[in-house]
């Protein structure tokens, strides 16, 4: 799909992987509705990258809040073409740490918010992408990219829930194409390594050297604008369709 022209969604893209993606789409000629809970920085963003850029205070784990700024998308821009799912959380916790037992809640809120929040914004946003006319000789009508991460496949202690999530997320790629292929709707699915993100700003600065020492090549953190150039091919991209791709410099976490 060339996006120019086109209407994108970006959860979490107030931020990070997210913010990156939202500026690269709008340098590209789309316009762009954010979704995010984080309403300085989302403002900020709107402001820095002008009117192609939209901001509704989304919560994407609440279904009422998501058709809420579906509608406003939808009202701002006419259409829904490009959905990339990138708001998440990373809240490590053991499954038996220093302060015991991981509370229930506290797995429920990054399933909830990564796992949950991603299905929950692709089936709002596709169920709009099919009522657009075909893009393409193909029938192409709209593209979803959602996040995982290396932790789907190589979590590391603490990652119990964001790794649960991550997995999920990867484990829909495949059956959410195909749900959607009869509507000229693909479904991509980027699995991040360790970028260089206020996420990653969380970590303390031994662990992100030790990390980044531990990419094959590169030896760096990911940039977030790697990310965003991805997620564009993956749209562009007409025969991509239900895949999981890891953008990590070939990185295999270790245990801790
Ligand atoms: N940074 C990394 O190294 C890395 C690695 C692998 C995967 N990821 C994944 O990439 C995605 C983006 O991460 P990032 O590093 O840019 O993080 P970030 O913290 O910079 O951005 C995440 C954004 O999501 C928003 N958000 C959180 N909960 C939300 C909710 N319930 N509803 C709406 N918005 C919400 C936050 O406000 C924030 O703006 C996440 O899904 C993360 O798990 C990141």
């Amino acid at each position: 799909m060339n996006v120019k022209d086109k209407v994108a969604v970006v959860t979490g893209g107030a931020s990070g992987l997210g913010l990156a993606t939202v500026t690269r789409l709008v340098e590209k000629g789309a316009k762009v509705v954010i979704f995010d809970v984080n309403e300085a920085k989302a403002k900020e963003a709107v402001q820095q990258l002008g009117e192609s850029v939209q901001y509704v205070l989304v919560n994407v784990a609440d279904d009422e809040s998501v058709q809420k700024g579906i509608s406003q998308a939808l009202e701002a821009f006419g259409a829904i073409h490009i959905c990339v799912n990138c708001a998440g959380v990373g809240t490590p916790g053991k499954t038996i740490g220093k302060k015991g037992v991981l509370p229930l809640e506290d797995f429920n809120r990054v399933i909830g918010i990564n796992l949950i929040g991603t299905f929950n914004v692709l089936r709002l946003a596709a169920n709009e992408m099919k009522n657009n006319q075909p893009l393409t000789d193909s029938g192409e009508r709209g593209v979803i990219i959602n996040t995982a991460s290396v932790a789907a496949f190589d979590g590391q202690m603490g990652q119990a829930a964001y790794g649960a999530s991550k997995a999920g997320v990867a484990g829909m790629a495949l059956p959410v194409s195909r749900d959607l292929s009869q509507f000229g709707i693909r479904v991509n699915t980027i699995a991040p390594g360790l970028f260089m993100t206020p996420m990653a700003d969380t970590l303390p600065d031994k662990v992100i050297e030790k990390l980044a020492a531990s990419v094959e090549f590169p030896k760096r953190l990911g940039r977030p604008s790697e990310y965003a150039e991805l997620a564009l091919f993956m749209i562009e991209h007409e025969y991509l369709n239900g895949e999981v791709i890891r953008l990590d410099g070939g990185i295999r976490m270790s245990p801790r």
